[in-house]
């Protein structure tokens, strides 16, 4: 299997705040892996590092084999991945449609359009020219997935998209995700949702203290030995 994302022995910082501390964890084409861990631990900062919104000291993060030493946000994006933030990240002035077509700026080719999204959730098209903000938690949600999958990527990261969702909205996005993976593309899921974890992903690695200290396959009959890893 071709690895997709890299990030070897990472030290990341915030000015002189040293978070991340030697991170390293891999996804390959096609995987669905989870980041699991307290708050507080680094697993944005791990995302803020691939995008240089923290610094990258020590280490070194590759994606399709290339190195992203200095990372700008359009370079990640360019060899095809997304992010679904952390809050979602919509933008209040565009209308829904505004904020998908943002998704496909860097748009690859690939299976995933206008169209597409509209089909995949069709309260979008409904709204699409209301702002953005205008939508509920749930709804919202899905429209930073919309907007990730507009690039088309190859590996889509989503920053705990459970956060403040119901738990039917969950069970939502829990097919979503299985949906839009059967076509190949890997996911990176941080969340402490463990059903969530446990219906979406096969692999996962436990963070604490800016660095890896547990990883190992997702039993979905055993998800509760992955609970101390996120019990505060
Ligand atoms: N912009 C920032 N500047 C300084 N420190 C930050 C910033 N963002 C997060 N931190 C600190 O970095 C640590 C890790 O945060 P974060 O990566 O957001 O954790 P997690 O996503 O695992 O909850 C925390 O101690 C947090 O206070
Ligand atoms: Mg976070």
């Amino acid at each position: 299997m071709k690895t997709l994302l890299q990030m070897h022995d990472v030290h990341a910082y915030y000015g002189a705040a040293h978070i991340l501390h030697g991170l390293t964890l891999q996804v390959g084409e096609g995987e669905r892996v989870a980041l699991i861990g307290r708050n507080g631990v680094g697993k944005t900062t791990a995302i803020n590092t691939l995008m240089g919104v923290a610094r990258l000291g020590d280490g070194e993060i590759r994606f399709n084999d290339v190195p992203i030493h200095k990372a700008m946000p359009y370079i990640p994006a360019q060899f095809g991945l997304a992010i679904v933030p952390q809050g979602r990240c919509i933008v209040a002035n565009l209308t829904i449609e505004e904020n998908l077509l943002l998704g496909a700026a860097r748009q690859r080719p690939g299976p995933w359009n206008l169209n597409e999204i509209y089909r995949l959730f069709p309260i979008l098209k409904e709204r699409a020219h209301t702002p953005g903000t205008a939508l509920s938690g749930g709804q919202q949600q899905m429209l930073a997935i919309g907007r990730a999958l507009m690039a088309n990527p190859s590996l889509m990261i989503l920053d705990e998209p459970t956060e403040g969702l119901a738990p039917v909205i969950v069970d939502q996005l829990a097919d979503t995700l299985n949906g839009v993976t059967r076509q190949g593309m890997a996911i990176l899921l941080i969340e402490q949702n463990l059903g969530l974890v446990a219906r979406t992903t096969s692999r996962y690695y436990a963070v604490e203290k800016g660095r890896i200290t547990a990883s190992g396959s997702v039993n979905p009959d055993h998800i509760k030995e992955l609970y101390s890893h996120i019990a505060v």
